[in-house]
């Protein structure tokens, strides 16, 4: 049987939210090659947009641009996306606009990680200009104090990924994808 085929989940787009470093865009060009999906990193097309790395965004525009940036590219997005995986930066989530956008592009899934595993995952980073702090594990507990329940409210469904391979946590997505789809159709009925 085609869980997919015909279905909700066919037809909507399923976009990955979470912290930095928690396998956002790893885990989306996985699932868009199980799911024989579209996959697309916003981050990597607002660089493309703009023909500049994150970092020198936010060196030369700022992080307000940026966040600009992020919520026009989401708009866009709700009006012509379908049927694809969607990576989004771990700050989409923060503006109340861009939670309703997010809703209204698609499935919402949140890759939840504790602040260890984003911790060992960021160690030898230098590529994410918000984490360039004297004290950058501080930092990442006190963004994901404040971001956690920002993501939790923005999300359909939450996975844990410590601990965890990427293959697993692709088989969970898609694994609930049909719960869910399944609860909707209910619903729906
Ligand atoms: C950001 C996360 C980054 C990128 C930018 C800001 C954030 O994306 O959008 O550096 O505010 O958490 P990743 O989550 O892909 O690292």
């Amino acid at each position: 049987m085609n869980y997919y085929k015909g279905s909700l989940v066919t037809m909507s787009n399923l976009i990955l939210i979470g912290f930095m470093g928690c396998g956002k865009s790893t885990t989306g060009v996985r699932l868009s090659y199980r799911m024989r999906r579209p996959f697309e990193d916003m981050d990597r097309l607002i660089e493309r947009e703009q023909e500049m790395t994150i970092p020198e965004i936010f060196d030369v525009l700022g992080e307000e641009a940026f966040r600009r940036m992020e919520t026009q590219l989401l708009g866009r997005l709700t009006d012509t996306a379908r049927d694809q995986i969607l990576a989004t930066g771990g700050g989409m989530p923060l503006r109340e606009e861009n939670r309703r956008l997010l809703k209204k592009l698609g499935i919402v899934v949140y890759l939840r990680a504790q602040p260890v595993t984003i911790m060992e995952r960021l160690k030898d980073d230098t590529s994410r200009p918000l984490l360039r702090k004297p004290d950058p594990e501080a930092e990442i507990c006190r963004l994901l104090k404040e971001r956690g329940p920002l993501y939790e409210q923005a999300a359909d469904i939450t996975i844990d990924v410590d601990d965890r391979d990427f293959d697993s946590v692709v088989e969970e997505i898609t694994e609930l994808l049909y719960t869910f789809e399944k609860d909707a159709q209910q619903v729906a009925e």
